[in-house]
């Protein structure tokens, strides 16, 4: 029986792909490649030695998932696919809506009919909007501040109520915070088309020397230097915690866990991380706030720990650490 991977090009799914296949299972991979691409298929194959099936083409085609889910032998689904940009999402929100939703909907609704219960979904941070305390428990109070946000409210709520329709899914939500760094071999990594919004592809801009310098987004927030502080967690400690959460799939209901790391470092401390680790200088200017952003935001991660035995373990230094191939 095999894991499909939806979204499993993407930088998420793909580090994820390779933690799955490492551990032994069989996967399929869907992906339509709007923020991807096939090479990165193509690497999950040569780092893991093992093949798989990969299907190119959009989840909002019922058609194709259909064709998938009587191809292949699934017995449970890893969720990534899906649009992701939080400005994006304020400009185009129907474009969000229609591709976060409908992708979902039908991926539920042929697992349904083929009595496939099994369901791992990429949640966010971005649903606790600004919390009233921290380090933020997954009990917090949920709250989206744009269209992606709502997105992600809107699929954890879907993903409820058929839990509570139907007491067989065993649905687990993983509200990741901010994933960084890459595949050591550097063949993955988060390589967003056109120009970053997350800070850490753009760090990584400017010392390619393809942007000039970082624009710092505030320093007057009330945090340890006045900028922004976030809980930055290593793709590959992430792509563990799904391999986690998919040996703990054994009790149906509605898991939810944050995967974080529960440390906040702020702007200026990632620069600096970043700066030591590669040996150089990336030049950064303070700019005004970025509409919508929050002062600070980290896990508690502690359910994690101890209901999926999962924590993470990489250190900033090997999440700075970039690998030119
Ligand atoms: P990504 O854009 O790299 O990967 C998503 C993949 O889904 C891409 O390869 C894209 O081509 C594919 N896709 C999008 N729409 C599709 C469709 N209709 N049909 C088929 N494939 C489609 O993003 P990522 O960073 O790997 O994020 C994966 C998931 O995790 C997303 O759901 C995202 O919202 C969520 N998430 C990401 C972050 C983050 O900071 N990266 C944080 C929290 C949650
Ligand atoms: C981090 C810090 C910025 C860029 C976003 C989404 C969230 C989740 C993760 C998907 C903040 C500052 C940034 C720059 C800067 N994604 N910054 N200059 O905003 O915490 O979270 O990605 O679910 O939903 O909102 O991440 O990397 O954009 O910002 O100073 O050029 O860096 O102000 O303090 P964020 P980020």
């Amino acid at each position: 029986m095999a894991i499909l991977v939806t979204g499993g090009a993407g930088y998420i799914g793909s580090h994820t792909c390779v933690q799955l296949l490492a551990e032994g299972h069989e996967i399929v991979v869907v992906d339509n490649l709007v923020n991807s691409k096939e090479t990165a298929v193509k690497y999950i194959k040569g780092i893991s030695g093992k093949d798989f099936n990969f299907y190119r083409g959009d989840l909002k085609n019922m058609d194709l998932v259909e064709e998938i889910f009587d191809k292949e032998k699934i017995d449970s689904v890893i969720h990534f696919a899906g649009y992701k940009a939080v400005g994006e999402s304020v400009e185009n929100p129907v474009m969000y809506y229609e591709n976060n939703l409908i992708t979902t909907i039908n991926i539920i609704n042929a697992m349904k009919k083929r009595n496939i219960r099994n369901f791992i979904f990429s949640s966010s941070a971005t649903v606790y909007g600004n919390p009233a305390t921290l380090p933020i428990r997954e009990d917090a109070h949920l709250i989206a501040a744009n269209p992606y946000g709502h997105t992600k409210l809107m699929i954890e709520q879907i993903l409820k109520d058929l839990y509570a329709s139907d007491h067989k899914w065993n649905i687990t939500i993983l509200r990741y915070f901010n994933p960084i760094g890459g595949h050591p071999t550097g063949l993955l990594a988060d390589n967003p088309k056109g120009i970053p919004n997350n800070l850490m592809p753009y760090i990584i801009q400017v010392y390619q020397g393809k942007l000039k310098q970082v624009h710092v987004f505030g320093d007057d927030y009330p945090t340890i230097d006045g900028t922004g502080v976030r809980d930055y967690i290593h793709v590959i400690d992430l792509a563990d915690g799904h391999a986690a959460a998919l040996s703990k799939m054994k009790e149906p209901g509605v898991h939810i866990f944050n995967l974080g790391t529960g440390t906040g470092y702020s702007v200026l401390q990632l620069i600096k991380a970043f700066e030591k680790t590669n040996k150089c200088k990336i030049p950064y200017i303070i700019a005004p706030r970025r509409a919508g952003d929050i002062a600070l935001c980290y896990a508690d991660p502690s359910k994690a720990e101890i209901e999926l035995g999962w924590k993470a373990k990489k250190t900033l230094e090997e999440m700075c650490k970039v690998v030119f191939i």
